[in-house]
C-alpha cells in the first residue's frame, strides 16, 4: 500500500513538473452504466485534429440521438465539415462495436442530410447476445505518425483490410500513383504551415502544456505528435502553442512530413460517388475498420488528408488518379516494428451525454 501510495506521489510530481506527458490512463472517470461505458469506447474514434466533434443524448435505455457539435469544425481546412461528418463516422464505427461486446445491437439511422444538420443519427438499441469482439481493439487503435516501412502491404494483410471493398484503394509506395500521392501530400502541407489562417486554427487545437491537457481533454498533446524524450519536457514546460507558428517549428513539421510521406509502405483511399454527409459518415466507418484491424497486423495507420483539404489540390489530384468516385479521405499505411500504446486524450463522457429531460441522471 505504502509503495503504492509513493508511486502515486512520484506520477504526480512527474505529471506536475512536466517530466512525463499526461497521458489517457492520467484520467480516470466513473461510468456507472453500460450505455455510458459503450460512448466511453466510442470517444476513443479519432477525429480530426483531436476535436471530437460529438455529444449524445439519451432519451432512454433503447434510444439516443447522436448529434454534431459544430463549434468543434475545423472552419479553414474543413468548410464543408466532411472532416465532421467523418470523425461522427468513426465514433458510430467504434459505438456499434462496443454495443455488440455489453450485449446489444445498435441500429443506427442516419438523419444528417446536408452538411450543417447537428442531428446526425438516432441510434436504437436492443438487447442482443454478447460478442467477444475485443474491447482492446478499440482502446489501443491509434495514429502512428512514426516511419513506416517501405515493403509493400502483403495481398492477404490487403484483403484483411478491405475486404475487398470497392471504396478503398490501395496505391503501394513504389507505384507512379503512391510517389504522386507523397508528393501531393507534402507539397499541400507546406502550401498549408504557409498559411497563416490555418497556422493560427492548427494553434488553437495544440496542446503543449500538461495543464492545458488537462483542462481540455482533447487537440493535440506532445506525446500525440511524437515530440518525446528531453524535446517533449522542454516543449511542455516552456512552448506555448503559438510558438507552433514560429518558423524553426514549421520547419522542424516540414522535415518530418517529408521523411513521414518518403517511410510507408502505400496509401489508401477512400472514395465516395457523392459529396453528401451520409457518405462522409460511411468513409468515417470504413477509416475506423481500417485503422482497428492494422495494429493486430503491425500495420502503423496516419491519416494524412492535406492534399484534399487544399482546393488547388483535391480538383488535381482527383483528375490526375480519375478513381470511381471522389476522394474522401487518405492515409499512409507501413509495417512498424513497434506499437507504442493510443495515447490522445479524449474529454470525460458527461461532458458529452445530455440526458433528455423527462429522464434526467
Ligand atoms: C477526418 C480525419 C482527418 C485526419 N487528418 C489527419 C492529418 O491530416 N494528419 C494527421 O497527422 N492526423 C490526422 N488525423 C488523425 C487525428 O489527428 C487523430 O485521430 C486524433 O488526433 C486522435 O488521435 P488517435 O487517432 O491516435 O486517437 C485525422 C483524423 C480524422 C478522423
Amino acid at each position: 500500500m505504502k509503495t503504492r501510495n509513493i508511486l502515486k506521489f512520484v506520477t504526480f510530481v512527474s505529471i506536475f513538473s512536466g517530466c512525463v506527458p499526461v497521458s489517457r490512463e492520467s484520467f480516470d472517470d466513473e461510468l456507472s452504466e453500460p450505455v455510458e461505458e459503450i460512448i466511453y469506447y466510442a470517444t476513443l474514434a479519432g477525429s480530426s485534429h483531436n476535436t471530437q466533434p460529438w455529444f449524445v443524448e439519451i432519451v432512454n435505455d433503447s434510444l439516443l440521438y447522436l448529434k454534431a457539435d459544430f463549434s468543434k469544425k475545423l472552419q479553414v481546412v474543413d468548410p464543408d465539415a466532411r472532416e465532421l461528418f467523418i470523425s461522427l463516422g468513426a465514433f458510430i464505427e467504434n459505438f456499434v462495436f462496443a454495443a455488440e461486446c455489453f450485449g446489444y445491437k445498435a441500429d443506427i439511422q442516419i438523419t444528417a442530410k446536408h452538411k450543417n444538420d447537428t442531428n446526425v443519427a438516432a441510434i436504437y438499441l436492443s438487447k442482443a447476445q454478447r460478442s467477444n469482439y475485443d474491447l482492446d481493439q478499440i482502446k489501443n487503435r491509434r495514429t502512428l505518425r512514426t516511419p513506416f516501412h517501405n515493403t509493400a502491404i502483403s495481398k492477404e494483410h490487403l484483403n484483411n483490410l478491405t475486404h475487398n471493398n470497392s471504396e478503398i484503394v490501395y496505391f503501394p509506395s513504389y507505384s507512379e500513383e503512391g510517389k504522386y500521392i507523397a508528393s501531393q501530400t507534402l507539397s499541400a502541407y507546406i502550401c498549408q504551415v504557409k498559411d497563416d489562417q490555418a497556422k493560427q486554427e492548427l494553434a488553437n487545437w495544440i496542446r503543449f502544456s500538461n495543464s492545458d491537457v488537462e483542462k481540455h481533454r482533447d487537440g493535440l498533446t506532445t506525446s500525440e505528435m511524437g515530440i518525446t524524450g528531453f524535446g517533449g519536457f522542454f516543449v511542455r514546460n516552456f512552448y506555448k502553442p503559438e510558438d507552433s507558428m514560429k518558423d524553426s517549428f514549421i520547419n522542424t513539421g516540414i522535415d518530418k512530413t517529408k521523411e513521414q510521406t518518403e517511410n510507408c509502405g502505400g496509401w489508401i483511399l477512400i472514395v465516395q460517388n457523392e459529396e453528401n454527409p451520409e457518405n462522409w459518415i460511411n468513409t468515417g466507418r470504413l477509416y475506423q475498420q481500417l485503422n482497428l484491424t492494422s495494429r493486430d497486423l503491425m500495420i502503423g495507420f496516419h491519416p494524412m488528408n492535406q492534399m484534399i483539404e487544399e482546393e488547388n489540390f483535391e480538383k488535381e489530384v482527383n483528375e490526375r488518379l480519375s478513381l470511381p468516385g471522389v476522394i474522401q479521405f487518405v492515409a499512409r499505411i507501413g509495417y512498424v516494428e513497434n506499437y507504442p500504446p493510443a495515447n490522445s486524450v479524449r474529454r470525460p463522457c458527461n461532458k458529452i451525454i445530455k440526458y433528455t429531460e423527462k429522464n434526467v441522471k
